[in-house]
């Protein structure tokens, strides 16, 4: 925090009137359910990235970042448009934007940030530049706005003014997890219960494996497989694949009859609706090592019938898997990033190992694996 203070300084010439963090998050369970009203439970991750802030009257952006090559960007926010930037001042950016097209009364801002949300490892790196930048505008300028409402607008800062057309789990994530806990989120009118979890006091460990890789077009298949989702929808004439009942699955999947990729998405999302549900059940209960088997299924049903994994994420699971874990499934927007793996806090040390071996073996880039506990949401810092 105090780098990124001092930062300011150097670049401005005068303090900062804040510093907020955001973190990234990953998901426990509930993937590519977000977009259809559905359920999904992610947590904080103590990564976040750290915005040093100060208002300005006259109408313009200043944006540096440490973590990126260049000086200063100097925007004027009436030149401010929609998919006018492919940069990381975008999502700032677009922030910004989205605040003001909503007729809140932001006349400028410097800013300089630094993050340690690893980028590209689907951990929503994205996501906790655009809520850091929120908050900071939120409390500077008195806006008042609520903590989902804040996640609602970077949302539209990410699907308008940047361009990609993600759902709220991220940005709400960022903005709303609490430490210790995830969140169970209902995407449809964004209800949250804290769900404790707490894997140390049972003598578990989360771990997450970053693979290192981004496979080209993942942008574009994301797109499709929400516009299949949509078209699930409207064949079974329903809102949004939510509203398909979890005892009802099999009578809409023979209405698609042979339309088999419709099939295949509709099937993915409910019974991934359904898992959602069923390990906040399990934690509820007290059960936690039992959710490893819902997350195994979870990510059998990304790979088969979603088909968004990759042989870097499957090889993390089956490697984990056969090492002893309790559970493991890609998480985040799949074709790369990150995979998560339950197990004995016992287990941990030859578990990484044996998925390292792996990558060796089959000639992949090392991966990175770090043990998630559950981290604060967006907060100020000063
Ligand atoms: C990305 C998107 C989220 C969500 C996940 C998949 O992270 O930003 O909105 O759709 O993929 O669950």
């Amino acid at each position: 925090m105090e780098q990124v203070q001092r930062g300011f300084v150097e670049l401005y010439g005068t303090e900062p009137e804040g510093v907020w963090s955001a973190p990234g998050r990953v998901n426990l369970i509930g993937e590519h359910t977000d977009y259809n009203d559905g359920f999904v439970m992610p947590f904080a991750l103590p990564h976040t990235a750290v915005a040093a802030v100060s208002r300005r009257a006259d109408g313009v952006l200043r944006l540096h970042s440490a973590d990126v090559e260049g000086g200063v960007v100097e925007l004027r926010l009436d030149d401010l448009a929609p998919e006018s930037d492919r940069n990381w001042t975008a999502y700032p950016a677009g922030v910004v934007w989205a605040l003001r097209e909503a007729g809140h009364p932001v006349t400028g801002a410097d800013v300089h940030l630094a993050s340690t949300v690893p980028s590209g490892a689907g951990l929503s790196s994205s996501a906790a530049l655009e809520v850091v930048i929120a908050l900071a505008l939120n409390d500077l300028y008195e806006l008042g706005l609520p903590r989902w409402q804040l996640a609602r607008l970077c949302q539209r800062a990410e699907n308008v003014y940047v361009g990609a057309p993600t759902g709220i789990m991220d940005q709400t994530a960022s903005a709303c997890c609490e430490e210790g806990h995830a969140l169970f989120l209902d995407t449809r009118d964004l209800s949250q219960k804290q769900i404790p979890f707490d894997l140390a006091a049972e003598g578990m460990r989360l771990l997450v494996v970053d693979t290192r890789v981004k496979h080209a077009h993942s942008d574009g298949e994301y797109g499709k497989r929400r516009a299949g989702c949509e078209r699930g929808a409207a064949l079974l004439g329903v809102d949004a694949l939510r509203d398909v009942p979890y005892d009802g699955l099999d009578d809409a999947l023979a209405r698609l009859g042979d339309d088999e990729e419709a099939v295949r998405l509709v099937r993915h999302v409910v019974t991934e609706d359904e898992r959602v549900e069923k390990t906040v059940a399990l934690l509820e209960s007290g059960e936690t090592r039992a959710i490893g088997p819902v997350l195994v299924a979870g990510h059998a049903s990304l790979r088969d019938d979603f088909r968004i994994s990759c042989p870097e994420l499957d090889l993390v699971v089956d490697t984990a898997l056969a090492s002893g874990a309790l559970g493991a499934r890609m998480t985040g927007g799949g074709f790369g990033g990150s995979a998560i793996v339950l197990a004995e806090a016992a287990d941990v040390d030859t578990i990484t190992k044996a998925v390292e071996e792996a990558f060796a073996a089959g000639g992949y880039t090392a991966p990175r694996v770090f043990e998630a506990v559950p981290a604060a949401g967006a907060r100020r810092l000063s």
